[in-house]
């Protein structure tokens, strides 16, 4: 596409920004939060386990998606706000992964199961192919043993680029395949070698691109990630990046954007950089241009947000973690520091300090320390946001879900929401509307309740979008 045009076009999609920002829907300083979790992960309090499993019941079929957090990198990114250790001693590794083998067992006892029947599976961390070959061999070894995959339709590996290349890589890349992995995906996040520096990553450009192509020769799905809105990143530069990622052939394009303030309880560098060199951060518009310019440019290379953020050529092509969880509300299992487990009513968020983590699991117990068993409200508003902001809300599932009709409740926000073309709804679904995808996660929190809003209410205009009124189901 002729690039004036592109402008043209993504300008004229965006020109309702100003609007709905006084109306109350888009913070006044244009800050922004993901929705991701209902309630946001940051605000759990307290909880033991025997709390939150009072009353639990598995799942039919005992499927559960699962996620494993290995949380060692090799530097740290100056945006990345994980808890993450670099450059850990073999030791540390080896006693951290001990420690995860004990969590699962603990946890399989706790429910009853002496494996685990994944219908998904997504290590993640930091970087979990940042260990030696033999030491990834082993702890595959050491969770396969713990898991039957004959249900699992995607078992899929965060990867930074560099770990895949060289001997050592390529031997990575063999075991992981030995075990069943199937899906990898790697942290790109700019086609800038400048930019890459600024974030601090440890690989370049042309490594990025190598790693993408060992990948697809070796028959993995591959899955690359972006980060859009980052400080030096012109929106000249930005359609440079997306024509180039559409070039490397990879399944699925997944788009960030940057998130300056966090979205868990740890902080990365990006906040205080983001105060002090406020000139380089650009605002609200920049960042929903570019999520624009993007979604125009992908479509016309016949990729389509088929889940949230991340865009493919075909509707398979997408994390079955993150759609089980997201759009299916299926329960899941998360292990190791800082994992989170989703099951049916109620959200367990294991501890983010490796002390507390080993000290816990040495007592026999989970390393679980915050947590909520959902009430009516929060599982109401829980079952809406999750599917709305991923895909769109069935409303039969949802009665299915929560006991409720959709057509019965939130009615005068969905109604203010679809005046402002934000949403669409019929008799079978409701969803976001193209203008809508665009504000995906402030649409969600217009379903908070208000002790789970992410910002005060007098940090939105009091226009009749303002997220705090009309909060009642
Ligand atoms: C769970 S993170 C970790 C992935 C992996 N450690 C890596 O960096 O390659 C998954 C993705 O989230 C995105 N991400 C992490 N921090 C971010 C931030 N502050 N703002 C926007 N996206 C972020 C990055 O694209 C990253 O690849
Ligand atoms: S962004 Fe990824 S690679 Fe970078 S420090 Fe965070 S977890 Fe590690």
């Amino acid at each position: 596409m002729i690039k004036a045009k592109l402008l043209k076009d993504a300008e004229e999609r965006i020109k309702d920004l100003n609007k709905l920002q006084k109306e109350g829907l888009i913070c006044l300083d244009g800050q922004f939060f993901p929705s991701v979790h209902y309630p946001p992960i940051n605000m759990y309090p307290p909880i033991d386990e025997k709390t939150l499993f009072k009353g639990y019941a598995n799942p039919s079929g005992n499927l559960f998606d699962i996620y494993v957090h290995i949380p060692f990198c090799m530097k740290y990114c100056v945006f990345c706000h994980y808890p993450v250790k670099i450059g850990a001693p073999d030791e540390e590794k080896d006693h951290y992964l001990n420690m995860l083998e004990k969590e699962m067992d603990i946890y399989m006892n706790r429910l009853g199961l002496k494996t685990i029947k994944p219908r998904s599976i997504l290590i993640g961390g930091g970087t979990p192919t940042y260990l030696i070959p033999a030491r990834l061999e082993k702890f595959l070894r050491s969770f396969s043993s713990r898991v039957d995959l004959n249900s699992c339709t995607q078992f899929s590996y965060d990867v930074d680029p560099l770990t895949l290349l060289g001997k050592e890589g390529g031997e990575r890349l063999k075991i992981l395949k030995s075990f069943g992995v199937d899906r990898l995906t790697i942290g790109i996040q700019s086609l800038d070698d400048e930019i890459l520096k600024k974030m601090n990553r440890p690989h370049t450009v042309k490594e990025a691109i190598e790693a993408i192509d060992i990948t697809k020769k070796m028959g993995f799905k591959v899955n690359i990630e972006f980060i859009y809105g980052y400080p030096g990143q012109t929106i000249e530069a930005w359609i440079e990046t997306v024509e180039k990622a559409v070039s490397l052939g990879a399944d699925e394009i997944q788009l960030y954007r940057l998130k300056i303030i966090p979205y868990g309880d740890h902080m990365g560098s990006i906040l205080k950089k983001s105060v002090k060199e406020r000139k380089e951060y650009f605002g609200l518009k920049r960042a929903i241009m570019m999520k624009e310019i993007a979604i125009l440019l992908l479509s016309q290379n016949g990729y389509n947000e088929n889940l949230r953020r991340v865009f493919s050529k075909t509707q398979d092509d997408f994390s079955h973690y993150a759609n089980n969880q997201c759009c299916n509300l299926f329960d899941e299992i998360g292990f190791g520091l800082t994992a989170f487990s989703s099951l049916r009513d109620r959200f367990g968020l294991n501890t983010q300090y490796f002390d507390k983590y080993y000290y816990l699991i040495n007592q026999g117990k989970l390393p679980v320390d915050r947590g909520l068993v959902r009430n009516r409200d929060a599982q109401l508003r829980w079952a809406l946001i999750l599917p709305l902001k991923n895909r769109e809300v069935n409303k039969k599932y949802y009665q299915r879900i929560t006991g409720v009709s959709l057509d019965t409740i939130f009615r005068k926000k969905i109604e203010k929401l679809k005046e402002f073309n934000l949403l669409y709804e019929n008799d079978k679904m409701l969803g976001l509307t193209p203008l809508g995808i665009l504000f995906a996660d402030e649409i969600c929190h217009q379903f908070h309740h208000p002790d789970y809003m992410p910002f005060a209410r007098t940090a939105y205009a009091q226009g009749k979008l303002n997220p705090y009124d009309d909060f009642q189901p």
